[in-house]
């Protein structure tokens, strides 16, 4: 099939498009960013991406994967995936009319018997709102939502291990979009449009408020003078019931935060779990350096953060709170320095300087390389990567 990705060199449609175009299909990534474009084009990708570098070069060689910043690519297309970004506002809103924006400007593109597929996170009732104009505007045209649901930095896995919400209106819309996923060797999970919205949205807020519990729990220990990873061992050490309790850490990124503010806009803004959560998980580097003031003078201290990426061993630092804490410090500290193997940042520095200059580190980021690492100057670790413990 002729499969065009809206939003195809971004996080998540980037390596969807190489996993469709792996499978044999012809895939066009259609982005209105012309230098990511122009990077894919090139072979390279424009973020890191466990594996998906070889397989760039891969389907490119094999020719069954462009990119375009050209609208008409949508035209020639039998499977039309929108993956574009559904951000929270300044004030925390979501714009629900973001998607279909989107496919209005694509108006004259279309033709019919093209089956357009959501995969985009979105604000509940978008799809009903997107159905209901390809009705009225070009008729024929079958519409699904199918959540996207991998973890950045495995995406290459777990797009064709994890099983796809499908969710149709109709039992022939299902029927096509299964058999799209059948060629990608995906399990389908048949459900409505409206239970696949709020399947994706429940299942980033669940993590969400599972960090913040752990967060808090954190919290707890410490003030009570106690290592909350002691406790965490001995709960979940031989005892299933509890072995999902994760560690302290920022919980942080593009997408866990936002999809628990989508669904407190959605439900009223009464969603008192969900603010809970982002409270605890916001308000993290303010307790954290709270807990070293209370043992440092940080105003003529030079203090290092390692890590800016929003989680371990990727570049992204979309909505990391490793710059909340930077922040923060600079308003606190004399000086802050700032490293990570990976985030592309003028205002970092190399990892040698923080080592050097610092009179004290906080391990913002758990990035693997980070466990090798000898410092001479006190270490605040929340992740335990030191094995020193995590009471502060
Ligand atoms: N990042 C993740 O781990 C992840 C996981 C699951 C779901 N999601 C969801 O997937 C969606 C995309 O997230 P992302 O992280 O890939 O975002 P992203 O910003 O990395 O990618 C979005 C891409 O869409 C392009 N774009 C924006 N408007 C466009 C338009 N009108 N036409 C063509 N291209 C356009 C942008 O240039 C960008 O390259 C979001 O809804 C997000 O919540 C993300």
């Amino acid at each position: 099939m002729e499969v065009v990705v809206i939003g195809g060199a971004g996080h998540v449609g980037l390596p969807f498009g190489l996993v469709v175009a792996d499978q044999g299909h012809q895939v066009v990534a259609y982005d209105t960013d012309a230098s990511a474009v122009e990077k894919v084009l090139d072979g390279s990708m424009p973020f890191l991406e466990n594996g998906a570098s070889e397989l760039l070069a891969k389907v490119l060689e094999a020719g069954t994967f462009s990119a375009s910043v050209d609208p008409a690519v949508v035209s020639d297309a039998d499977v039309v995936v929108v993956v574009i970004g559904t951000p929270v506002d300044e004030h925390l809103n979501p714009d629900p009319s973001v998607v279909l924006d989107a496919l209005i400007d694509l108006t004259d593109r279309f033709r019919p018997n093209q089956m357009v597929i959501l995969r985009s996170t979105v604000f509940p009732g978008v799809t009903r709102r997107v159905e209901a104009w390809f009705a009225d505007h070009h008729p024929g045209i079958d519409v699904a939502f199918c959540p996207e649901r991998i973890a950045e930095g495995f995406a290459l896995t777990e797009i064709v291990s994890l099983p796809q919400l499908v969710g149709a209106r109709t039992a022939e819309v299902s029927d096509r979009v299964v058999a799209f996923f059948e060629t990608l060797g995906v399990q389908s999970i048949r459900v409505l449009p409206e239970e696949a919205e709020l399947a994706k949205l429940f299942t980033n807020t669940w993590r969400y408020i599972k960090f913040a519990a752990a967060n808090q729990f954190w919290m707890m220990a410490n003030e009570f003078g106690v290592d909350f990873e002691q406790v965490r061992s001995a709960i979940t050490t031989d005892y299933p019931r509890a072995a999902d309790m994760p560690g302290a850490g920022f919980a942080a990124g593009p997408c866990l935060f936002k999809d628990t503010m989508q669904l407190a806009a959605f439900s009223g803004n009464s969603f008192a779990l969900g603010n809970a959560a982002m409270m605890i998980n916001e308000g993290l580097p303010l307790y954290l350096i709270e807990r070293i003031e209370a043992t440092h003078d940080l105003s003529d201290m030079t203090v290092g953060i390692l890590g800016m990426a929003f989680k371990s061993d990727i570049d992204d630092n979309r909505s990391s709170l490793s710059y909340k804490l930077r922040k923060l410090l600079l308003f606190r500290a004399e000086h802050v320095l700032c490293s990570d193997p990976y985030v592309v940042d003028d205002r970092l520095v190399s990892q040698h300087r923080v080592l050097e200059e610092a009179d004290l580190v906080v391990i913002a980021t758990p990035h693997s390389v980070y466990r090798e690492l000898d410092f001479q100057q006190p270490v605040v670790d929340l992740w335990n990567l030191t094995d020193q413990g995590v009471l502060i």
